[in-house]
């Protein structure tokens, strides 16, 4: 399916199935952390750089692994709301067939192996449970079924917020850096750190040694009024220096948005919702069409700003606004 066909096509699924309101209006208390996810990329524009300009290319070398683009899946799990049946193994069977990188979040043992099973490069990303034993016991399982990363998401400390209504509370602490120092030295895969918006935890993600962050707001789960990646993206940059691979989700729905985050300094991003609304409208094939789709998006963008591939994008192109219409 097209771009605007598969967006279509799920909106009217979820809405004959009663889900629309659960799977569109997520987040936070008050919302505006979503809000901002889904608007914040209006605030930035492209420049047109078209002398000299040459057919670009997406592919991208991450985790050791060549990829086709540098739009990759979230740590995913299985969706909560709407009572779907999970999706986890048809979405990277779709990842796969984009030449993509499959990631997995909060997952039982056999769902995890599903996964693998599938041969898609893969990364696992454990909650930071009280529990640490089971944070390293999930690593360990996750290296030795190939996968090509393991982290944990730093930022789901409090657990998860529905509105108001707060879940998985009571299993998770706040990590501190010698425990997640520890962790690191407990696996040889790269390692990541997902939910980093301060530049002090991408300083001290540096210092215990990961390989990569996300900077990210956890789907504007976590905090509301969160700040959205771009918006402390590059700050981050700063901090890191260039060789820590840097990925930025939130929202992230059009090629366009990809651009941006890359011009501010990501490897590549991440994305859910793209996935979810894809796979409802058309299964594992929507989600393979929707990273092409939003691929080609980019390729086209990357092109008309002069930018042949993906790490020759620069902050060069981008403009701030200061209005959004
Ligand atoms: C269905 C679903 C399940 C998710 N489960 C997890 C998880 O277990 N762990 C995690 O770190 N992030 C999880 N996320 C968040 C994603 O990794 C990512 O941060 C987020 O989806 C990016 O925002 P977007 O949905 O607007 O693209 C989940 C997202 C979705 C849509």
């Amino acid at each position: 399916m097209k771009y605007d066909e598969l967006l279509e096509t799920a909106e009217k699924e979820m809405k004959e199935k009663g889900i629309f309101d659960a799977l569109t209006f997520y987040g936070t208390e008050t919302g505006y952390s979503r809000v901002t996810n889904n608007e914040f990329f209006k605030t930035i524009a492209l420049k047109l750089r078209t002398i000299d300009a040459r057919p670009a290319d997406t592919h991208t070398h991450l985790f050791g692994r060549e990829l086709s683009t540098p739009i990759l899946a979230g740590a995913l799990s299985n969706p909560r709301a709407g009572g779907m049946k999970n999706p986890l193994i048809s979405w990277a069977m779709g990842m796969k067939e984009a030449g993509s990188m499959m990631g997995v979040g909060i997952t039982g043992s056999k769902d995890f192996a599903g996964v693998m099973d599938v041969g898609v490069p893969t990364y696992r990303i454990s909650k930071p449970f009280k529990d640490r034993k089971k944070m390293v016991a999930e690593m360990k399982e996750a290296e030795a079924l190939g996968a090509v990363a393991v982290g944990t998401d730093i930022d789901f400390v409090k657990g998860g917020k529905g509105g108001y209504k707060t879940f998985f509370d009571a299993e998770m602490a706040p990590l501190t850096s010698e425990e997640l120092g520890e962790l690191r030295q407990e696996t040889e895969l790269p390692f990541i750190v997902k939910g980093v918006l301060h530049e002090d935890d991408a300083a001290k993600s540096l210092k215990i040694g990961a390989d990569a962050i996300v900077v990210s707001n956890h789907r504007a789960m976590v905090l509301d009024f969160c700040a959205h990646a771009l918006e402390v993206l590059p700050l981050v940059r700063e901090v890191v220096g260039r060789e820590m691979v840097i990925f930025a989700d939130g929202g992230f729905m059009r090629g366009s948005d990809v651009l941006k985050a890359l011009a501010m300094g990501a490897n590549g991003i991440l994305v859910g919702q793209a996935i979810l609304l894809a796979h409802i409208a058309d299964g594992q094939m929507g989600v393979r069409d929707m990273i092409n789709e939003m691929t080609a998006q980019l390729q086209r963008a990357m092109t008309l700003t002069g930018c042949p591939n993906v790490k020759s994008v620069d902050g060069s192109i981008l403009v701030k606004r200061n209005f959004v219409l």
